[in-house]
């Protein structure tokens, strides 16, 4: 079965094996039948994060747990249990409606709500931690289900235990989230401020701050629909203070923002600016016009082509500024 209409970048590989799931027991009897064949097994989720640059021999599993239920209630917060099929952003509207305040500054990031706690999605000032309570997992080998807090998560930018310690040993089948009924509105990034500045916003809601979020997104980063892309192909890199004043002399425009511990993190997208490669393109490969942390597939580019023009970026950057981007899209 081909992969092209299951992930964002458009890539054409094969599954050998290929399943949809629709509940807990559908999962196990998935991964039971894979070990029986002695096939790998493959979770695929919105397919929004990740570059396949070959077939996959195996079974590809993709998570269509569906679901949005109450569980708790007080007079504050909410929360709510997803199955790890929902779009992510299906359930942003969900919380908009019911006045649910906490992901609205989250609006509009493609994939589903299984993926959120793997990278730890986040944007626009606000992560999913802050709104994570809890979830369920499978653990593949054993098939048992597994809950993990918030902190055995061990959330960090763009980061989580399903990244490094757990990878690939666990379904998540479902998530839960603790909202606010009385919201706190998070509106320091710039650009939020600028676009409820443009739209004459009086009073502030969560709907205008996720009006502001989809306004920015949709006029910087290119839709899947018409240009094949997984959103930030990097990770905005991390620099000690010391090396950040020397980049600061050499250039003084260069765009940073402090991190808790005292490092710098340093905007990605202006580093592959500066380094001459926005609106690259070589082919069907390239960098985004409007984005350049943002890599493209603009019709049949393959994985290796993709690749090329990542490690192009790569050499560019470090060339110029002495700072290796580590890629923050799962490669397979
Ligand atoms: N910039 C440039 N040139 C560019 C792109 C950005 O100079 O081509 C500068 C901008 O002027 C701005 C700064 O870089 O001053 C930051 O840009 P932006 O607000 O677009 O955010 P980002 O750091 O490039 C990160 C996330 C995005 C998230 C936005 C908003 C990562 C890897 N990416 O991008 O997440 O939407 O912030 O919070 O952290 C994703 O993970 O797929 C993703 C899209």
């Amino acid at each position: 079965k081909s992969l092209k209409s299951f992930n964002t970048f458009s890539m054409n590989v094969q599954a050998s094996h290929f399943v949809t799931v629709s509940d807990r027991e559908e999962v196990r009897a998935s991964l039971q039948w894979a070990t029986g064949k002695g096939l790998p097994s493959f979770i695929l989720g919105g397919g929004s994060n990740i570059l396949f640059t070959k077939d996959v021999d195996g079974l590809v599993i993709q998570n269509s747990i569906k679901g949005i239920e109450k569980v708790y209630e007080d007079e504050e917060y909410v929360h709510l249990k997803v199955g790890g099929g929902e779009a992510w952003h299906r359930f942003v509207l969900y919380c908009l409606d019911h006045n649910y305040a906490g992901v609205e500054n989250l609006a509009l990031i493609p994939g589903l709500a299984g993926a959120s706690p793997m990278q730890n999605i986040g944007a626009y000032g606000v992560e999913i931690k802050e709104v994570f309570h809890e979830l369920t997992a499978i653990h593949r080998a054993t098939l048992e289900e597994v809950q993990f807090s918030n902190k055995d998560c061990e959330f960090g930018y763009r980061e989580s235990v399903f990244k490094h310690r757990y990878k690939d040993q666990f379904v998540i089948t479902d998530v839960t989230y603790k909202l606010s009924k009385k919201p706190v509105f998070k509106v320091e990034y710039g650009a939020i401020k600028q676009e409820l500045e443009k739209a004459a916003v009086q009073d502030l809601s969560i709907q205008a701050i996720a009006n502001a979020v989809i306004a920015i997104r949709s006029s910087k980063l290119p839709d899947p629909k018409d240009i094949g892309n997984a959103g930030s192909f990097f990770k905005n890199p991390s620099v000690s203070k010391e090396q950040f004043e020397i980049l600061k002399l050499m250039f003084p425009e260069i765009v940073a923002y402090e991190n808790p511990d005292h490092t710098m993190k340093l905007a990605a997208g202006w580093l592959i600016e500066q380094a001459g490669l926005k609106g690259f393109r070589k082919g069907d490969a390239g960098v985004h016009a409007r984005q350049a942390l943002v890599l493209v597939n603009y019709g049949n580019a393959s994985g290796a082509e993709i690749l090329e023009t990542c490690s192009l970026v790569q050499d560019a950057v470090y060339e110029r500024f002495g700072v290796e981007l580590a890629p923050e899209v799962n490669i397979v």
